[in-house]
């Protein structure tokens, strides 16, 4: 029997940090973000690890709701997204082969047209490698950039819906030959496969047909990270990659279940998309060495980023919360559900108090960090893997670029030897390589 495949995708934010806050105050780290060498360099780092994608998430706001405003944020380096992924991604495109590349797009502020336009154009450029990690954007700050108050979670996935639902026809619009480009005859393309969509929904509409003929792939693959009951129908229903902060193996477990049931309901295999765990690996030459770094680089987060985090992701301002008391759960129609359920997670297992739980936060977003030597960090992975709890990892980096090179050369030929990840890239298209 072949043994299932480990996923491996790689978690990227234009800034100083993706999880770990400690990242870009570490001496090795590179910050220079706003250079396309950086892009091109970890592109081909991951490219010569395997991954199967890399990804970039993405804040379209400085986030201000921790003491309303964004000064902790800024000031002491926490979560943004300072340049837009697209553009990146199209560079990424250039100097690899194989790697797939994921962008985060909303669906509640971009126009289906405008973003079946583009990912089919990236699709294009890439050979087929993209993704769109579907966003509904959670928070009122990103919203007032776009000059608009949040509409309620459900809502927003609804719209999400039809956003999908409209670009998949746009993506379907070009039959995969109606290019003919015959200088003989004259004939470019033939009309008659290129069919209008006269999408109408509730929300969207488009005529179409998309002006951007068909890529080799016919769409990108569809990542999400939604986790409210909501967030994983819509999951259910489109995603063939999840990205899910989970604390540990048991909750990993249900999650998966939970999703594969909801998939189930709407007849989809479990196959049909990979779920993928956040963890972040701090790598050693010796065990001691490696709890060590993981120490040091801990010691460099900044505990108040912490609370300025967790106010941004569950939408809350914490700042007049009790440090030393855990926190409660409450119903917030803003923020991420997946963000407020791993920090509960950690509250019920360890009995965290709000403090203690940020400092985490700010770390791996309570997410587990796997310490030791590269055999450790194999058989860490391969123990959460052989769980049944995910089909791969989303990996986060803890230094820059240092993190992803020590894991491409030492981590990926340990899990290769064990028959766990690929030795080559099998397919074209990202979707080939994610079913081979
Ligand atoms: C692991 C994870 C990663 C996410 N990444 C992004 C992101 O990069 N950009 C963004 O706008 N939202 C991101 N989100 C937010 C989700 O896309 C979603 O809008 C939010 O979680 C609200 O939906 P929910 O309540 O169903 O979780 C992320 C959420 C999770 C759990």
């Amino acid at each position: 029997m072949t043994r299932r495949r480990m996923r491996l995708v790689a978690f990227l934010l234009s800034g100083p940090t993706a999880h770990h806050h400690g990242m870009w105050r570490h001496p090795e780290t590179d910050n220079s973000f706003l250079t396309p060498e950086y892009y091109e360099h970890i592109a081909r780092v991951l490219e010569g690890g395997f991954f199967d994608a890399l990804f970039f998430a993405d804040i379209l706001a400085l986030m201000d709701f921790y003491k309303g405003s964004y000064e902790t944020v800024l000031s002491r380096g926490g979560q943004m997204g300072l340049l837009d992924p697209m553009p990146m991604l199209a560079q990424m495109a250039r100097v690899t082969k194989h790697i797939g590349l994921g962008g985060s797009v909303s669906s509640s502020f971009v126009h289906a047209f405008q973003t079946a336009r583009t990912f089919a154009t990236m699709d294009h450029l890439s050979g087929g490698r993209m993704a769109w990690n579907i966003v509904t954007t959670s928070s009122s700050p990103q919203w007032a950039n776009f000059g608009l108050e949040p509409i309620p979670r459900d809502e927003r996935y609804d719209v999400a819906d039809e956003v999908v639902e409209a670009c998949t026809r746009l993506w379907d619009s070009w039959e995969a030959d109606a290019l003919i480009i015959d200088k003989a005859s004259g004939r470019f393309a033939d009309p008659t496969k290129v069919h209008r969509v006269d999408y109408a929904g509730k929300y969207v509409k488009t005529r179409g047909p998309l002006t951007v003929p068909r890529t080799v792939q016919g769409w990108p693959v569809l990542m999400q990270a939604g986790s409210s009951p909501r967030g994983r129908d819509f999951a259910a229903r489109w995603a063939e990659i999840i990205f899910t902060l989970q604390h540990s193996i048991p909750d990993m477990q249900a999650f998966r279940a939970d999703i594969h049931a909801r998939m189930d309901a709407r007849g989809r295999r479990p196959e049909a998309c990979q779920i993928l765990v956040s963890v972040d690996p701090i790598i050693g030459e010796t065990r001691a060495i490696a709890e060590e770094k993981a120490a040091f680089l801990n010691d460099l987060v900044d505990p108040e980023l912490g609370l300025a985090l967790i106010s941004a992701h569950i939408g809350t301002d914490l700042s007049h919360y009790p440090l030393h008391q855990p926190l409660r759960d409450v119903e917030t129609s803003e923020g991420s559900r997946g963000s407020f359920d791993v920090i509960l997670q950690g509250t019920r297992s360890e009995g965290l108090t709000l403090g203690e739980a940020a400092r985490r936060f700010a770390v791996s977003e309570l997410c587990p960090q796997v310490i030791g030597t590269q055999a450790d960090i194999a058989d860490q992975l391969q123990a959460m893997f052989d769980s049944g709890g995910c089909d791969g990892f989303v990996l986060t980096p803890t230094t820059f670029p240092g993190c992803f090179e020590q894991f491409s050369r030492g981590v990926v030929p340990e899990l290769q030897r064990r028959g766990l990840v690929r030795t080559r890239y099998e397919g074209r298209t990202l979707r080939d390589n994610l079913q081979a």
